[in-house]
């Protein structure tokens, strides 16, 4: 089973020595009592009302959580807008002239948007919306790269309750029919083009080529981004003028159920096909808002940097939500972080004063490898907590990251959750807990969580095991508790919960320390994390098998200095295909099936695939050949000669 191989091969993740946070941190934290887990246990599930205060309610709910289970409803009977609580109750507050968004665009511009110039124009783009024909429900795609327009289009949508699919802007324009068509979608929001190093990605081309093969008529808004003017077909909009019609309108924030949907987004699970998350107006809201607020200690007065890109649901949770709802200034950088200089991050660091920093272990990877001459050539000293997100973090690229971009002081927060959580749920409370680097921490106050074996036993301290979240939280998402599919599609690689009332299996393998603080061994199911982007084998090999000229491919996860992981194809050509040529469309294949992302960084002939004698592709062995691992018993193979091949074959690859 490739599940408990992976866990076994990530359970040497080691933890080093414990770190407090600096009592000038903990004087100022947003939360520095002690006693807040006792509290949330004591008081649960009414504990969340701490988060659901952070935000204004329409209409008071009537409890905290209603169903005593599935479908659970977070805030039930409570009625909000998003939109609302990320703009005009700033703007209402006397905080309409603080920055709501500064935007480092990848040209050297830069734009602030304070929070009544970001109400103006969401309001003048959801009164556009409204004018094309957007009705509430209806699913507007947002196809944009990281330019202020995406979040003005997100708080649009929101303000009149019309669901958005954000969509990778990498992302191809196959991935993005696929989406649309899931989510039967008839608005497009996308841009005529962008810069990606230095070249242009020809964004509308993309979006042209995904609506051929729609059912459904789409009306498209254009943003102008490569500024030369574009050309528009019948049906289409340009985003500009759009916006000049509707110059000074407000639209009346339309009130939503606290478990009305706010948002779709898709991920990659076990399947080919990826699956929507949808996620909730207030149990999500109040969820994004109270761990802004409670880990990332975002203050109204900072400035804050996640440097996630907003297609994924780190960028939804805390470049956009989070930290708009509690009126903070949020940074949007188009750029790469090594252009045009290895110092870029840095450089706009210093120049906006950032105060909190959030990225992934990829990055900060990265950044090691360039080497401290960059950050230390600039004045960091304005930061107070740094974050990071989307994979395990090794104790030697967290001890860099605090030693070296928070100069030995900041706190750092190891932040664990998914796209299907919406937000945090295992991380140290930086103004509470003591940091461990590599492990990432509790479950929150209000989070439960375990590590079980797959009896459904929780394991003893130092063994590994299966992450599963064994309460309800404000974040869940609406698809886990109504789609009966959700779980059904999980079966294979569960654990046995029968013994808990309802839990939900995160896919995850961990390992729990004697103070209950979590490190993650990675995904126990057929998902990559390159790079923290999420990805299924099953999704690439699809795109791989259908080159002509390849008469079988298996995918798998193999090592990674910086990505953490990386995609190895192997692939058995037919006869009398060119290997040159081949690997060249495999490349094309999944860059245009997917997305450049997802091209495998290794691809390996062989004249077979290893197969057990039922004539099953051994993954297994796939993943300890890449791993260069000792491959155990190879007995059960039909084919066993094809091991050595394969073994000679990669090291001639790398
Ligand atoms: C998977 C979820 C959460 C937003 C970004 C990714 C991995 C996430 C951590 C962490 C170790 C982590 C898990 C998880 N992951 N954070 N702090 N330590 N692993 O969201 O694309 O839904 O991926 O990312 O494997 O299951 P996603």
């Amino acid at each position: 089973m490739p599940s408990e191989d992976s866990v076994e091969r990530s359970a040497r993740a080691a933890v080093g020595e414990a770190v407090d946070p600096p009592p000038s941190f903990v004087e100022q934290a947003n939360v520095s009592d002690p006693g807040v887990y006792e509290a949330f246990a004591e008081d649960w599930p009414d504990c969340w009302d701490r988060a659901a205060d952070l935000l204004s309610w329409t209409e008071p709910y009537d409890a905290v959580l209603g169903g005593a289970g599935p479908p659970f409803r977070w805030f039930d009977g409570g009625r909000l807008n998003a939109s609302y609580n990320c703009l005009d109750r700033h703007v209402e507050n006397g905080r309409k002239n603080q920055v709501a968004l500064t935007w480092e665009g990848r040209l050297g511009e830069s734009r602030t948007y304070s929070y009544l110039e970001l109400y103006r124009e969401v309001n003048e783009f959801a009164a556009a919306l409204r004018d094309i024909g957007v009705e509430e429900d209806d699913v507007v795609t947002l196809y944009l790269p990281m330019i202020p327009e995406l979040p003005v289009a997100m708080l649009a949508c929101a303000r009149i309750g019309a669901p958005h699919s954000v969509v990778f802007a990498g992302f191809s324009a196959d991935a993005l029919a696929e989406r649309m068509d899931d989510a039967d979608s008839a608005y497009l929001v996308t841009c005529d083009g962008y810069y990606r190093r230095g070249a242009p990605v020809h964004q509308k081309s993309k979006a042209d080529n995904a609506a051929i093969g729609l059912d459904q008529d789409v009306t498209t808004v254009v943003v102008d981004r490569l500024g030369d003017g574009t050309p528009l077909a019948e049906g289409e909009h340009d985003y500009e003028q759009l916006v000049a019609t509707h110059r000074g309108e407000t639209v009346e924030p339309v009130a939503r159920d606290a478990t009305d949907q706010l948002f779709l987004i898709y991920t990659s699970g076990t399947t080919g096909e990826p699956t929507g998350v949808r996620h909730t107006t207030g149990g999500y809201l109040a969820h994004v808002a109270w761990t802004a607020h409670a880990v990332l200690d975002i203050k109204p007065e900072d400035t804050y940097w996640c440097s996630a890109d907003i297609g994924w649901i780190t960028g939804h949770s805390y470049t956009v939500y989070g930290p708009l709802a509690l009126g903070t200034t949020t940074m949007l950088y188009e750029g790469t972080p090594d252009h045009p200089e290895k110092d870029r991050v840095w450089e706009l660091i210093e120049r906006n004063a950032v105060d909190v920093f959030y990225t992934a272990p990829t990055a900060i990877r990265a950044f090691m490898k360039w080497g401290e001459k960059h950050p230390d050539r600039h004045d960091l000293s304005s930061l107070r907590l740094l974050g990071t997100v989307g994979e395990p973090i090794n104790p030697r690229a967290w001890n860099w990251y605090r030693d070296h971009i928070g100069n030995g002081e900041c706190p750092v927060v190891d932040t664990w959750w998914q796209t299907e959580t919406g937000g945090v749920m295992i991380s140290t409370l930086p103004g509470v807990d003591r940091m461990k680097p590599g492990a990432a921490g509790r479950p929150l106050p209000g989070i439960g969580a375990d590590v079980v074996d797959g009896e459904g036993e929780p394991v003893d301290p130092g063994e590994s095991g299966y992450l599963v979240v064994t309460d309800p939280w404000p974040g869940m998402p609406l698809s886990m508790v109504h789609d009966e599919d959700w779980f059904a599609a999980r079966e294979p690689t569960r654990p046995s919960l029968d013994d808990y009332d309802w839990a939900y299996f995160t896919e995850d393998g961990a390992t729990v320390d004697e103070d209950g603080y979590v490190t993650l061994l990675g995904r126990v199911d057929d998902v990559l994390n390159v790079s923290g982007h999420r990805f299924a084998t099953m999704e690439i090999e699809s795109a791989v098998a259908d080159v002509t000229g390849v008469a079988e491919a298996a995918v798998v996860a193999g090592p990674h200095e910086l990505k953490g992981e990386a995609v190895y194809a192997y692939v058995s050509p037919a006869e009398g295909a060119s290997e040159a040529a081949l690997r060249e469309q495999v490349h094309e294949a999944v860059e245009s099936a997917i997305s450049p992302i997802a091209v495998p960084d290794v691809v390996v002939f062989t004249p077979d695939l290893p197969k057990t004698r039922s004539g099953k592709v051994m993954r297994r062995l796939l993943e300890s050949v890449a791993h260069d691992e000792d491959l155990g018993d190879t007995s059960a193979l039909r084919n066993p000669e094809v091991v050595g091949e394969l073994e000679s074959a990669l090291d001639d690859e790398e």
